[in-house]
């Protein structure tokens, strides 16, 4: 039976899998085994190395300071670990649960986002309950994207865009953000936006979709202009639909608030908007997210999900309902978190910038979010030992600052497009979601850097 089924599968020259339980069953020598040539799929060509994998790894030692993925250490608020602890002891909330997202969580995401978007939001039909922000994007992209469609992402980008769009068989086109002050010229301005002319000759393709981000990665600048540029192009071509991953947007610095392409006239019905609350209530761990949108393209989100992952944690829905049950109800309350974490990360943003300055840069200050990016060139390290010649300056700095300061960021080229990666590779992003006792080692690394440059 298992030799006549080896047999069959060798004859095929199409065949790619074999799945082969045990050796001795099917009495074949070793050497039959090792000539299985198994390649990967097409879809996934050319997509195999990952800026957090690789630059996680070189973080993972202990004696390095982490300031590299967006990785909150300060404490989660009490009442969301409360929550869950409370919520592991009952049984029937450790089973399954309804596949587009538990009946709480959804209730309580249509009450948190009608407040933002004036509008009634059915619970059941226009959200969908997701693995993290990642999991949104995945269902969007393969849900309504087809292949040969085109892709508009807007430059820098956060990395999973151009492989996830890439893996649905579409092409992306990438859009720069461009200095204001010096177009197509150096990136060293604060002030960045889309040309028009860079979006408008793109919308007359057949079929566009556009994945934003807000506030803009990794600038994290709110880009008014640009969202208000894109909504133009979308009445002028009728067939573009967008995802907003908007789960920076709680962040916004000195109470300004977020901007939501979905409120802007007839958007809500071309827009996926994403969250996470890894980023909502600093617990990166759950890897819970969700999609908001209208029933006719949610459904098609659904349909990804129900035959992919198919269902999220029940008690990390749970825990995440109640939690945000607390916080909307009290939205206008200092105490609320959505107030409150901004504030604290002000103060860390203004100590960061502190620190980079007093190291010699000059950082570009954010709008919203916990990230900072500086050109790092200004520092003119001495890069000649890094062992690959040919990787963009950022990744060698990062990994000669991890190894020689003890001190890891992420290269912002890793943002990028292959063709635009020389523009971006002189800058590093920085995160500042840490508790003090972080910020007080980068700081005395950076004292003890700047002492021996003095
Ligand atoms: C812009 C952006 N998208 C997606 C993600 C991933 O979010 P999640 O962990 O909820 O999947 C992140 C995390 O840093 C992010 O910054």
């Amino acid at each position: 039976m298992f030799s006549a089924q080896w047999r069959l599968c060798s004859l095929n020259s199409t065949a790619k899998f074999l799945t082969i339980n045990s050796s001795k069953i099917l009495g074949l020598p070793t050497s039959a085994k090792m000539s299985l040539k198994i390649t990967n799929a097409k879809r996934i060509e050319g997509l195999d190395s990952n800026v957090w994998i690789e630059f996680t790894k070189l973080a993972a030692d202990p004696s390095v300071v982490n300031l590299g993925q967006g990785l909150p250490d300060i404490s989660p608020p009490i009442y969301v670990k409360e929550k869950l602890s409370k919520i592991a002891a009952i049984d029937s909330l450790n089973q399954y649960t309804r596949g587009f997202g538990h009946p709480s969580l959804v209730k309580a995401l249509a009450c948190l986002y009608e407040k933002f978007y004036q509008n009634q939001i059915n619970p059941n039909k226009e959200i969908l309950v997701t693995v993290g922000a990642y999991g949104s994007l995945f269902n969007a992209i393969q849900g309504l994207i087809d292949e040969g469609d085109e892709v508009i992402i807007i430059m820098p980008f956060y990395d999973c865009y151009e492989p996830m769009v890439r893996m649905a068989g579409a092409t992306p086109v990438f859009i720069p953000l461009r200095s204001k002050k010096s177009l197509g010229g150096a990136w060293n301005s604060n002030e960045h936006t889309l040309r028009t002319r860079d979006v408008s000759w793109r919308m007359d393709s057949q079929r566009t979709f556009i994945i934003l981000l807000k506030p803009h990665m990794p600038i994290k600048k709110r880009y008014i202009n640009t969202l208000i540029l894109i909504y133009k192009s979308f009445s002028i071509q009728k067939n573009i639909y967008c995802t907003s991953t908007e789960q920076h947007s709680w962040k916004i610095h000195k109470s300004r608030k977020a901007m939501r392409i979905t409120t802007f006239p007839g958007m809500w019905e071309r827009t996926i908007t994403i969250g996470s609350a890894g980023k909502t209530f600093s617990v990166t761990g759950w890897k819970l997210g969700w999609s908001v949108g209208p029933h006719h393209l949610i459904k098609h989100l659904q349909t990804v999900q129900q035959n992919t992952i198919y269902t999220c944690a029940t008690p990390l829905q749970e825990a995440l309902a109640q939690a945000l049950w607390i916080d909307i109800k009290r939205m206008d309350d200092p105490e609320c978190y959505f107030n409150s974490l901004p504030k604290e990360l002000e103060v860390k943003r203004d100590r960061m910038i502190h620190l980079l300055e007093n190291l010699g840069l000059k950082p570009i200050v954010p709008d919203g979010g916990y990230f900072i990016i500086a050109d790092v060139s200004l520092l003119d390290a001495d890069l000649s030992g890094m062992k690959d010649s040919n990787e963009p300056y950022d990744y060698k700095f990062v990994k000669w600052m991890t190894k020689n300061k003890k001190l890891s960021a992420i290269p912002v080229s890793a943002f990028c497009n292959t063709e635009t990666k020389l523009q971006f590779e002189k800058f590093v992003r920085f995160c500042f979601i840490k508790k003090d006792s972080t910020l007080d080692a980068a700081e005395e690394i950076i004292k003890a850097w700047t002492g021996q440059k003095s």
